[in-house]
């Protein structure tokens, strides 16, 4: 079967029409970069933690997990950092007021170039077919090149000015580019100003008579000022780690491509606890497992990379993304990061409280370093929701769009449908639905015709329907079809939960990581 990817814009619908995410508060039109989950979506959404979770604190007998609240005291964003570096560069156009990012603003433009460089590529393509040799175009042609060299330059001036927080050379450059306002057209810009991403509200006073307080911007600081409580509590020794899943927030300024970058999002993050010196060894077997772990989706490798950190944040000494290709490119899906002991050297010092850790073998006391993986569960839910929506061509002739999910994640695992709503056979399906709903999820159907119904459900992502017919009243058997290669058997009832077992489990998913 030929298969397509499908673009962001028919992603974004198909997750809205099948109910599995909606723009938030829709009948007020909406909040920019905030989504609801559906139906459909919270299935597909929890089953994704679940699985993280279980892989992460179940598979591992030195991770245990957590639960932290979101209001944490203002302290922790001190020392955390966040409260005075947590910021990105922002600038507003007078006339339309509204508000940019700086460099996106320029990366924006980058993209307009390369653009070009696409378009005489596809040009040369046409004309020269088969024997289109293009890295030798890209490396010959003079308008490639020049435009190349225009990016280079463009590039290099903005990673200049961001390495040094350089924001009057930031300006300068979105002036010298004659970027304007996508809204107003003008290129009356204000000045580049830092702008901290963390939410803040007021909480009953606390007790140094403040009542500032911030939405958590990472749930990782409730895993830091957790890690004694933890340690003391579950008698780990290092290495061990702490996991948890939660909210997160942050003022995005830019608000686009759906759920990859929102404004109330949800992390699971794991901090490893370990001896300093051997943090970068930990570092690389969670760098290898988390990548092993996405592979355990079944989508194929070329669409995962690494994106190591040339340029390192001050508190780490190794870092790396894990870069998914989403229908707009390769992004960060998660991060990987070795974070030293800056955290919770940190956390020491603004609490007073001693947060060293005694290893017994070494009869020593030391702060742990940490390595640290993270991951967002939205993006997550974006990368396998897009990657799994496929537009096919059938032997037929025909078309389907189906969702192929891990079978493991799909919302409903099971459909089941009489084939006609008489002769007994919805009452026999009933009792189909009974026997399996306590070991699966199941789905009842009896609306329109049996391709309607597997139609319905292959763009759900159901990876199997079983269809009760006239027969099954007799043989008690029933026509299982599978949603990938749309062959179609008949069995008994013992071998459908058979086959069940072995393709919907997650347990099955997570023997084979
Ligand atoms: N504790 C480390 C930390 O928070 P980060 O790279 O800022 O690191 C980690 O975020 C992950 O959280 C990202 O790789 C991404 O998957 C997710 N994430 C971050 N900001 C997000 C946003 N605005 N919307 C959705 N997911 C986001």
């Amino acid at each position: 079967m030929e298969s397509t990817r499908i673009d962001l814009k028919t992603v974004v619908s198909h997750a809205k029409e099948y109910g599995f995410v909606f723009p938030a508060t829709e009948i007020y039109d909406g909040l920019s970069a905030v989504y609801d989950y559906g139906q459909l979506g919270v299935l597909l959404k929890n089953k994704i933690k679940a699985y993280w979770w279980a892989s992460m604190v179940q598979l591992h007998e030195n991770v245990v997990g957590i639960d932290s609240a979101i209001f944490m005291h203002p302290t922790t964003w001190k020392a955390s950092g966040h409260v005075d570096a947590f910021s990105d560069p922002l600038i507003d156009n007078k006339d339309s007021k509204k508000r940019y990012r700086a460099d996106v603003l320029v990366e924006d433009y980058v993209q307009k170039i390369e653009g070009k460089i696409q378009k005489e590529i596809t040009k040369a393509n046409k004309r020269f077919g088969e024997a289109f040799d293009e890295p030798q175009f890209r490396q010959t042609n003079p308008r490639v090149l020049a435009n190349q060299s225009k990016i280079d330059s463009i590039q290099e001036r903005l990673s200049q000015a961001l390495n040094k927080e350089d924001y009057q050379a930031l300006k300068q450059l979105i002036e010298e580019l004659e970027i304007s306002c996508p809204v107003s057209g003008s290129k009356n810009w204000t000045d580049v100003r830092q702008f901290n991403l963390m939410f803040d509200t007021e909480i009953g006073a606390l007790a140094d008579g403040s009542s500032k307080i911030y939405l958590r911007p990472e749930t990782a600081q409730g895993i830091f000022v957790n890690f004694l409580n933890v340690q003391k509590t579950s008698r780990q020794k290092l290495p061990f780690g702490i996991a948890q899943i939660g909210k997160a927030f942050r003022n995005e300024i830019i608000a686009r491509q759906f759920i990859f970058r929102m404004r109330e999002f949800e992390q699971m993050e794991m901090q490893f606890f370990v001896k300093p010196g051997e943090e970068i060894g930990w570092y690389e077997y969670w760098k290898e497992q988390r990548f092993k772990w996405h592979l355990s989706l079944g989508f194929e490798a070329s669409n995962y990379r690494f994106h190591d950190h040339i340029k390192l944040a001050h508190y780490a000494n190794a870092a790396c993304d894990i870069e998914f290709n989403f229908p707009f490119g390769f992004k960060e899906l998660e991060g990987i990061h070795s974070r030293t002991d800056f955290d919770l050297t940190s956390h020491q010092t603004h609490s007073g409280k001693n947060l060293k850790a005694f290893d017994a073998e070494s009869n020593e006391s030391f702060v742990p370093y940490v390595v640290e993986t993270s991951v967002g569960v939205d993006r997550l839910f974006l990368a396998v929701f897009s990657r799994a929506l496929q537009q096919q061509k059938l032997p037929d002739g025909t078309q389907r769009v189906v969702l192929q999910l891990p079978e493991f994640l799909s919302p409903y695992q099971l459909a089941i449908f009489p084939l006609v709503k008489k002769d007994g056979l919805p009452e026999l399906a009933r009792t189909f639905f009974e026997e399996l709903k306590y070991d699966f999820s199941c789905v009842f159907d009896a609306k329109d015709s049996i391709g309607k119904r597997y139609r319905r459900q292959d763009a759900i992502g159901t990876p199997f329907c079983i269809t009760i017919d006239h027969d099954s009243l007799n043989d008690n058997k029933v026509t299982l079809r599978n949603r990938d290669t749309m062959q179609q058997e008949r069995v008994s009832l013992d071998q459908l939960k058979q086959k069940l077992n072995s393709a919907v489990l997650i347990k099955e998913a997570l023997k084979r990581l």
